[in-house]
């Protein structure tokens, strides 16, 4: 395995020095920050409420939510090396009480904080068994809460329409599972767009 396909290998779960690298893309590289701007932006989360991330990474779509409005926010991630980048970037909301960063996955998000308003996921949709992880994601919103699951392919080759299908899965099995008022958003940027569902559990 060359380098690059070993720091490749790393997104889905970073650790060790490589997965330090693998860190400072996810919380430096402009496509990156511009996806998770951009799913925050989508997400619009408000005061009062609570807000869960499933694989935070370094917990930079976190620090968005934090800065937007005074909210208490979750962040589960299965990399122990991604949970202590997060805590540090987030440091003072881990301090207040505002911020609950967790090791592991969906079925370990802080029950303290559940039901919650609003649970999203930045390019970690294509790690997990889909029906599962929108079972989880069901029983851990409020009746009228918003999922949110954005996806950018990031694979040798990567294209429009790779975003597209993988938009398609993840809306049928949100139907399946349950939620309603499916909708998919679209973002155009570089090397290739970057996709959003959007869903309402009952
Ligand atoms: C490509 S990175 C994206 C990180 C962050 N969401 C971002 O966009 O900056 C994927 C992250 O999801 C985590 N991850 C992958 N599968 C996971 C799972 N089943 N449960 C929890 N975290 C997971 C990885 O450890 C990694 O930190």
């Amino acid at each position: 395995m060359n380098l690059r396909s070993a720091v490749v290998s790393q997104f889905k779960r970073p650790r060790g020095i490589l997965g330090r690298v693998v860190g400072w893309i996810l919380a430096s590289r402009g496509s990156n920050l511009a996806r998770n701007r951009w799913t925050v932006d989508l997400l619009d989360p408000k005061s009062g409420e609570r807000v869960l991330e499933i694989g935070c990474g370094p917990g930079v779509a976190l620090e968005l939510c934090l800065l937007r409005a005074n909210v208490a926010v979750g962040g589960v991630d299965h990399s122990a090396l991604m949970v202590s980048q997060a805590r540090r970037r987030n440091f003072n909301a881990v301090r207040e009480g505002r911020a609950v960063l967790v090791e592991g996955t969906i079925d370990d998000a802080p029950r303290d904080l559940a039901p919650f308003d609003k649970l999203f996921s930045i390019n970690v949709i294509q790690f997990v068994d889909l029906a599962d992880f929108a079972a989880s994601a069901r029983r851990l919103l409020k009746s009228g809460g918003v999922f949110a699951a954005t996806y950018q392919p990031r694979h040798p080759k990567a294209t429009r329409d790779d975003a597209r299908a993988m938009a398609v899965r993840v809306n049928d099995v949100l139907r399946q599972s349950g939620f309603v008022d499916m909708r998919i958003e679209e973002i155009d940027l570089k090397p290739v767009p970057a996709v959003c569902v959007l869903a309402r559990a009952v």
